[in-house]
């Protein structure tokens, strides 16, 4: 069952959850407004489906800290090290976002590189607010202390699920947006199937021996873990196992974050491990150089969308439009929820508002 709730609704349920939780009205609202990105472009893996299960608790039990300032540790004037004191990932990671489009307005690039961070949902969300100011948006966040995926060939699991974003202007209202776990998919997209009681495609899990998994209930059993993109060697896992190292070092490494890798990782039984504390962000907007940058990203995106379709109900379409397409189209006709994460908004107080559908 699916339930549609109208967008505004769902997004002043979920500032009210915040603001109820300590932050502050506007942050709230930003904080709102990432989470809700996740169901209004289909990332349900990260939106309103995270509320009751993550970011709640996070602020009931001191993980993150609703009123934190985020603070300056180094500023070169292109580049600054903040520490996020807890802050909520959610907004802190978009006002990191935004002070590196100042910088990058100033210089030419701005690099944010934050520690002491917080989950922060969608890192796409961040990277969208440098597209939409004319700039190229690139944000990486690694997961702490969270250790979920193995290194191809180790019994131990080691890294989180490590997400890569890069927006950029492209076609009108359709920005170009790359946004991915550099793991096949989120742990949330396999929980949300184990909640829905669906198998994951072959692909997703694998057991200790490399065997395909398709029950999503086996991942958290600790019967099966994640795979890298990839997968196996053959299909190119080590270009998702690197791209993962990428992330933990620009997201973590640079900026004195938790690491997933080290010698806590030895000390369980090779089943994931550790805590999502301590996450570190690289939040990068690069000002174009070029004065007609504009003209020749809806050039060189409106030429793919013109590319002869192999399958004519099909058009081509790159990372992004389908997202941009959807949220508009929810936007207007409201958000469908699995019916178990509406009856978790409901159990909050969520079922006082109109619901449509
Ligand atoms: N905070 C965290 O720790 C964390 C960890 C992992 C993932 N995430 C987030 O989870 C979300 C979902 O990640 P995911 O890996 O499941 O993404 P996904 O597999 O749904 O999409 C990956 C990319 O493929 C593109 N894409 C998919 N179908 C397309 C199509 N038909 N045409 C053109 N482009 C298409 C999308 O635009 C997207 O850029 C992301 O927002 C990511 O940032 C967060």
């Amino acid at each position: 069952m699916t339930v549609t709730v109208p967008y505004p609704a769902l997004r002043t349920f979920v500032t009210g959850q915040f603001t109820a939780h300590g932050v502050p009205p506007r942050r709230a609202a930003l904080a709102a407004d990432a989470l809700c990105h996740g169901d209004l472009t289909g990332a349900g893996s990260h939106g309103v489906f995270n509320l009751a299960r993550l970011y709640l608790p996070l602020l009931r039990d001191g993980r993150a800290d609703p009123a934190a300032e985020p603070r300056a540790v180094r500023d070169t004037g292109p580049c600054v090290l903040l520490d996020a004191c807890r802050a909520l990932g959610l907004w802190s990671a978009a006002e990191a976002m935004d002070l590196a489009v100042v910088r990058a307005r100033r210089y030419g690039v701005g690099l944010v590189s934050v520690r002491g961070g917080t989950h922060l949902g969608c890192a796409g969300f961040a990277a969208l607010r440098a597209a939409s100011r004319g700039m190229v948006g690139v944000v990486a966040s690694n997961c702490g202390g969270q250790r979920i995926a193995r290194p191809p060939g180790g019994a131990v699991a080691m890294l989180g699920t490590n997400p890569l974003a890069v927006a950029a202007p492209a076609v009108e209202d359709h920005p170009f947006l790359l946004d991915m776990s550099t793991t096949v998919v989120p742990t949330g997209r396999v929980r949300l199937a184990a909640a829905a009681g669906e198998p994951v495609p072959a692909g997703w899990l694998a057991d200790d021996s490399g065997r395909e998994v398709t029950d999503p209930a086996a991942f958290d059993r600790g019967e099966a873990h994640l795979r890298w993109l990839g997968g196996t060697p053959e299909l190119g896992v080590y270009k998702g196992f690197g791209l993962g190292l990428v992330v933990e070092l620009l997201a973590a490494a640079v900026s004195g974050a938790g690491l997933g890798p080290g010698p806590a990782a030895l000390r369980g039984d090779g089943r994931p491990s550790g805590r999502d504390d301590d996450i570190g962000f690289l939040l990068m907007a690069v000002a174009p150089l070029h004065t007609g940058f504009g003209e020749t990203a809806r050039s060189l995106f409106g030429a793919l969308l013109a590319c002869p379709p192999a399958d004519p109900s099909a058009p081509v379409r790159y990372p992004g439009w389908p997202e941009a397409e959807r949220a508009r189209r929810r936007r207007r006709e409201g958000v469908p929820l699995p019916g178990p994460v509406y009856d978790e908004l409901a159990a909050l107080g969520f079922g006082r508002v109109a619901v449509t559908g």
